[in-house]
């Protein structure tokens, strides 16, 4: 890796951009400039990083120097911002989903494959200390093929979170409610974990109707994978942001010879019958636990990982997936011109 200091620029002052940069400033990554079209969030938001703020993105990449372009807009804001950075030659760490609708998701994804640059997205959660230990147990082979998988995120979204952030209840900005916003991690993860989706079937509808807010708070849908094996497995899925409090994600697989389930932390089932428990609890991290933890992990791998020349392992395309699925559940249930 190179010596020289690398230099980000964070795109959207609000609450994710405090993660990226908390990050940013542990892995002395210098903050080029913060850009936001609130001259007052930018500014502000800069000062916590002794940055500068700005809102003339173009400016910024104009002015060159920048290694990476860290995309923390709503979600109809990705795709502009991500090809203005791949158009000026700069890497890009896109925060999640790809865009607000799968068609921008596969334009951007494609434009990120021809663009001589590295895109990664923020899929941290692949990245959680249990997470790594399902896959490392399922990859081992120990415990047999997939039985059965199943997965919950039962979180609170008031209308005071929509009048903070009004984009994330339009569905024409953000593209939809808790499968594209809050669960597509775990989706994500299902898919990962379990195998490549070849199925889809659900619904995504308003369990508990907030003025307004046009997105679905509620979704329930089944999944068939593809085993390495070859063999077909299915999946379930429930989620929905009209719990009242923000509980633990749950993400439970049966195997022929034993079980993972995370509960916050994780508790595994041997072959011999053996249950063992992996904490997922980093110390020192400042994220909101319900979120996942590991940002701090990827933008270091990310940042560590420029001058490979492969792409970074959760590349655009490896995102796609997880935006495939939600999209599957939307068509069917008739939203958002799906
Ligand atoms: N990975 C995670 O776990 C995680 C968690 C929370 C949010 N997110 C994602 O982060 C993104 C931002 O979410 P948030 O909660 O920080 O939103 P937010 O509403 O708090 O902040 C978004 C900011 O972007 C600014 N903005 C809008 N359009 C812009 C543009 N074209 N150029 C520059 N700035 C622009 C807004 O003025 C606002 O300050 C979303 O994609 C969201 O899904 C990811």
């Amino acid at each position: 890796m190179s010596t020289t200091k690398r230099r980000a620029v964070v795109v959207g002052a609000g609450d994710i951009s405090r993660v990226h940069i908390d990050a940013l400033t542990a892995l002395e990554i210098e903050v080029a400039a913060v850009v936001d079209l609130d001259e007052q969030r930018a500014n502000e938001r800069a000062a916590s990083a002794a940055s500068v703020g700005t809102t003339d993105l173009h400016a910024v990449l104009g002015a060159g120097n920048i290694d990476v372009v860290h995309v923390c807009t709503p979600h109809d804001q990705h795709a502009p911002v991500a090809l203005a950075a791949l158009a000026a030659g700069v890497n890009v760490l896109l925060e999640k989903p790809l865009a607000n609708t799968l068609a921008e998701a596969d334009r951007l994804a494609a434009a990120a494959a021809t663009a001589g640059v590295k895109a990664g997205v923020c899929f941290q959660n692949r990245y959680n200390p249990t997470v790594r230990a399902m896959r490392a147990a399922l990859e081992s082979g120990d415990l047999g093929p997939v039985l059965a998988a199943s997965a919950t995120v039962a979180w609170s979204r008031t209308g005071g979170y929509y009048a903070a952030k009004p984009w994330a209840g339009q569905s024409h900005r953000s593209g939809g409610g808790v499968l594209i916003n809050q669960s597509i991690h775990t989706i994500d993860l299902l898919q990962w974990l379990v195998g490549p989706v070849t199925e889809v079937s659900g619904r995504a509808f308003q369990l508990h109707p907030i003025p307004g807010v046009d997105v679905e708070d509620t979704a329930a849908f089944t999944l068939v994978h593809t085993q390495p094996d070859g063999e077909p497995v299915r999946s379930t899925m429930w989620a929905t942001n009209a719990n009242a409090t923000n509980a633990p994600v749950t993400l439970d697989i049966l195997c022929e010879r034993g079980s993972l389930s995370l509960r916050g932390d994780l508790t595994m089932v041997s072959a011999d019958g053996t249950t063992s428990v992996v904490s997922d609890d980093p110390p020192g991290a400042t994220t909101p636990s319900y979120w996942g933890l590991s940002h701090k992990a990827l933008i270091a791998d990310f940042y560590a990982t420029l001058e490979d020349p492969e792409p970074f392992w959760i590349s655009l395309a490896d995102a796609l997936p997880a935006q495939r699925i939600l999209a599957g559940v939307y068509e069917q249930s008739g939203l958002y011109g799906g």
